[in-house]
């Protein structure tokens, strides 16, 4: 079977659509996988530490519905994003928020920045999940926004759910290790489980 794509093909007068090319089928791939795996990972890390010096946090985990949950998820990976930016190459000369963009020209989407700009959220680091939604940028926006947030949100959830179904939740007494760029969130995030 051959993906296809809604661009013209270039060899093909008059034509709409085009064969998905190599080096796009493994850039979607590998999006699929290190989305899945990899951020996964680095959004767990996040969710856990900042659980784990929050008991009221953990209680309304413990007691809230599932909606409530994926909102306190959203708003806690907004505050330390693991998915720190992505790139784009403008098609078209374009001017951006006063800054003019040549076509063929490289932008940055920086979503941590984004997630924390104080003329949108304020103080950053005050959580918000009903208040902020709109404005959350972690899965991105527009038409690459991420088809992977239905499923990413249910596994961070249950996760974390579970976790504190099973256990209570403690910092631990040694202080764990950044990632560094260009993902964010914990490289280590040690966390100490009392069995309930
Ligand atoms: C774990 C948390 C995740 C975060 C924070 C995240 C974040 C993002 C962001 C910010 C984008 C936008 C990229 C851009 O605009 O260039 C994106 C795209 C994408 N994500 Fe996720 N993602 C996550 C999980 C997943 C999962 C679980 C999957 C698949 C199973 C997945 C698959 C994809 C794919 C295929 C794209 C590319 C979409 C496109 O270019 O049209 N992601 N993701």
């Amino acid at each position: 079977m051959r993906l296809r794509v809604p661009l013209p093909d270039p060899t093909v007068p008059g034509s709409t659509e085009r064969p998905l090319q190599e080096a796009e089928l493994v850039s979607i791939l590998r999006n699929v996988t290190g989305g899945d795996l990899g951020s996964l990972a680095l959004c767990a890390g996040v969710v856990l530490s900042a659980v784990a010096g929050a008991p009221a946090l953990a209680e309304r985990l413990r007691t809230g519905s599932d909606r409530e949950a994926a909102a306190i998820v959203d708003e806690l990976l907004r505050i330390d994003s693991p998915f720190v930016s992505n790139r784009r190459v403008a098609t078209c000369p374009v001017t951006l928020a006063g800054q003019e963009i040549g076509a063929g020209e490289r932008v940055v989407l920086h979503w941590t920045s984004a997630n924390r700009d104080e003329r949108c959220f304020g103080d950053p680091e005050r959580r918000d999940p009903e208040g902020h939604a709109a404005a959350n940028l972690v899965y991105g926006i527009g038409r690459h926004v991420c088809p992977g947030r239905p499923l990413a949100t249910l596994e961070l959830v249950v996760m974390v759910q579970e976790v504190l179904r099973a256990a209570d939740l403690h910092a631990a007494p040694t202080r764990g290790e950044r990632e560094v760029d260009p993902v964010g969130g914990w490289a280590q995030a040690p966390v100490v489980l009392t069995p309930r």
